[in-house]
């Protein structure tokens, strides 16, 4: 099944981390990112804001109801049970979390998540109707040795065949975010860019045709003065921000830039 009219939706979308460092802080980003919002001129950018589990609750009761709220991580466990420390797919979607970062390369790296727990992961945000932002990208020595194309296609494959079948546009958005353009301040060129999108895409394709409008978004150091450029980019639908998104004018301006 793809979206309804078989345009592709863009998205910016802040992933906030572990940050900011209080309750107080989280509401005062999510009223202000809110009263931005409600003055932008375009309305055509999704947006997405994606604080802490711990703040996923008191952050959605001061959200518009045009900026949808995004899960950081998802339990590999479907099923309620004695698996302590972790949040399902289905508490999610109870407190109205309609997205879910899967693989961001900081938990491949500091939790040495597998393909398998991916793929279990996408599933139980599939069955529980999140849609599944699933994260991509090389890191500096694979980009250095030239292998980047091969290495973003194993990630992609190795963890979206077992649930071909099940994925499309509506489930689905990708992130590439070269893993040396993360929080380095380091923007990966718009060749590199587009290199790599265009890539993404004809491996999706090939792997379910329902995923030829799936919104694929760039992501490492997207900031406002870079940000008009990477839009512009083709196959670019998007973008996944990280430390911009903390600042409630950087991440308007992005989402503008999108616009
Ligand atoms: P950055 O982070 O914008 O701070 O580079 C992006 C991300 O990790 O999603």
């Amino acid at each position: 099944m793809s979206n309804e009219h078989n345009t592709i939706k863009k998205w910016v979308m802040g992933n906030w981390k572990l940050n900011p460092a209080s309750l107080t802080e989280a509401l005062a980003l999510t009223k202000s990112i809110v009263n931005k919002q409600a003055n932008l001129q375009s309305q055509l950018v999704n947006i997405a804001v994606a604080p802490t589990f711990l703040h996923l609750q008191s952050v959605k009761q001061s959200l518009a109801n045009n900026i949808s709220l995004m899960a950081q991580d998802v339990s590999t466990h479907a099923d309620n049970g004695a698996y302590t420390g972790d949040v399902n797919a289905a508490l999610l979607k109870d407190i109205g979390v309609s997205h879910c970062l899967v693989g961001h390369s900081e938990r491949r790296q500091y939790q040495q998540e597998t393909n398998e727990q991916l793929t279990q992961k996408i599933n139980n945000a599939i069955e529980h109707s999140i849609q599944t932002v699933y994260c991509v990208g090389e890191p500096l020595a694979v980009r250095d040795s030239e292998e980047h194309l091969s290495f973003v296609t194993e990630q992609l494959l190795s963890v979206l065949k077992p649930i071909a079948s099940d994925i499309n546009s509506d489930n689905l958005i990708i992130a590439y975010e070269p893993v040396w353009a993360i929080g380095t301040g380091k923007v990966a060129s718009v060749d590199n860019i587009i290199e790599m999108h265009a890539h993404i895409r004809t491996i999706l394709t090939e792997l379910n045709a329902d995923l030829s409008t799936t919104s694929l978004l760039y992501g490492g150091s997207v900031k406002p003065n870079n940000a008009t450029e990477i839009a512009g980019c083709s196959n670019v639908d998007g973008a996944l921000v990280g430390g911009a998104s903390l600042d409630s004018e950087q991440f308007l301006d992005i989402v503008s830039a999108f616009s």
